[in-house]
């Protein structure tokens, strides 16, 4: 539970705001690399942290990201032409480059130096992993670029795409880590698709939670005791700061031996578009030789799927909507699974749009499993009162590039933290300063 000022300030990520302070020293994934397909192409709109703006891709092929308003008098840059190195407002043909120079400027006479003294708002941005990033925060701090290992893999080996979430970024965050909910929400029943792995979780024991603060988030497990005996079947995830979740995951089953196991890991980045929106981006990768296949590549069944679930023409809104309540079907929720609602990530963002807009977390009763979401909120609040303070919040460092997500059965004698922490880290060449849960 917070207090309705907690609450607030967690939900306020607009310019000067403590919490969009805070997301504005780091580099956030803005645009999927494919909605800006080629040199010159036409512009789109972008709304982040509350501040709109035009992105374009200029005649050398770099991305500029512009405030949507023309210096002059205001209009929109989005009806720009996209010409020679620049983006021209139609309006009285005032030209900017992707650095924010006007480099143009036919209304005023020739011999006028006005346009050196005419600078646009410009974001400084990165592409790599198929997606353009952007950075928002002050220029004497930029972070080093978030290489993470998903963005480095070859293309063959990932899958990204992104989704609109009409509601707070915090209760998207707080759903992807809220890991028991899966039991109940995510439920089919049997003889539906299930499959083995999902089978033997539903029948272990309710999964524990133990959550391990690290320097850039926690590492956190899901841990259920498997029947017989049988050690326990461990789920790790990382959060790392300020919006990402790693989650182990695999095609095949570990538990039952059936299948080619082919270990993934699953990722979700939070991105406040403002207040009451989130750009929800999804990504898949395999981190062994073994490719994705397409259909895991377009994350297939997830509720995640471009064109079926996602209308990328109309602002990367979900298909299933709270204004079709997600197509629920009461036939499906009486025979087949829990929701009734078709797709895992589609029913994440029924429950979550469900609580309103922004959800009145003074109202709540937390539970033993919420503790890595009273962590995360807690962790939140103190990054953006670190910056507050004048210093540089946690996850900047590079050390979180290759951090992995992974799941396991280990025998119930040993420590999931000491197990696990090889596979966990040493990728990244990286051992975490643990600090006591
Ligand atoms: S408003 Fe853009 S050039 Fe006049
Ligand atoms: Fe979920």
């Amino acid at each position: 539970m917070l207090t309705p000022e907690e609450n607030e300030r967690l939900a306020n990520v607009g310019p000067g705001t403590p919490i969009g302070n805070l997301f504005r020293r780091y580099w956030m994934p803005a645009m999927l690399s494919w909605e800006l397909p080629e040199a010159d192409c036409p512009p789109i709109r972008l709304r982040l942290l509350g501040e709109d703006m035009v992105a374009f891709r200029d005649t050398d092929g770099n991305v500029g990201v512009l405030d949507k308003y023309c210096p002059h008098r205001r209009a929109s840059l989005f009806f720009g032409r996209n010409e020679e190195c620049g983006l021209r407002c139609v309006y009285h043909g005032w030209k900017f480059d992707i650095e924010g120079n006007c480099v143009d400027m036919p209304s005023e006479p020739a011999e006028s130096n006005f346009k050196d003294k005419v600078k646009i708002i410009a974001y400084q941005t990165a592409e790599f992993g198929e997606v353009i990033w952007l950075y928002m925060g002050p220029k004497e701090s930029v972070p080093p670029l978030p290489k993470m290992e998903w963005t480095q893999v070859p293309d063959t080996h990932r899958g990204v795409n992104k989704i609109l979430q009409p509601c707070g970024w915090l209760q998207g965050l707080e759903g992807g880590i809220d890991t028991v909910h899966s039991t109940f929400l995510h439920r089919r029943m049997a003889g539906f698709g299930i499959s083995a792995r999902d089978e033997a979780i539903k029948k272990s024991a309710a999964a524990t939670l133990e959550v391990q603060p690290t320097d850039f988030g926690y590492t956190y497990a899901g841990i259920r005791p498997m029947p017989d005996d049988g050690g326990n079947f461990v789920r790790g995830y990382h959060f790392i700061m300020p919006f990402y979740q790693l989650r182990a995951a695999q095609l095949g089953s570990v538990i039952t031996g059936r299948g080619d196991v082919k270990p993934i890991i699953s990722g979700h980045a939070w991105v406040p578009v403002d207040d009451e929106n989130t750009m929800v981006w999804n990504f898949t990768y395999s981190f062994t030789d073994v490719p994705l296949t397409e259909g895991e590549r377009q994350q297939e069944g997830s509720g995640n799927e471009m064109h079926k679930d996602i209308d990328p023409a109309n602002g990367f809104r979900s298909i299933a909507n709270a204004g079709n309540d997600y197509f629920l079907d009461r036939e499906m929720q009486r025979t087949k699974n829990f929701t009734g609602i078709n797709g895992i990530n589609t029913q994440d963002r029924a429950v979550q749009e469900s609580m309103g807009t922004i959800c009145d977390r003074t109202q709540e009763h937390l539970g033993t499993t919420d503790r890595a979401i009273i962590m995360t909120r807690k962790m939140m609040l103190e990054a953006a009162r670190i910056v507050e303070d004048g210093g540089d919040p946690p996850g900047l460092g590079t050390n979180i590039y290759d951090l992995r997500a992974i799941e396991k059965i280990l025998p119930s004698d040993v420590d999931w933290r000491t197990a696990l922490h090889k596979e966990f880290y040493q990728k990244a060449n990286y051992s975490p300063e643990y600090t006591p849960a």
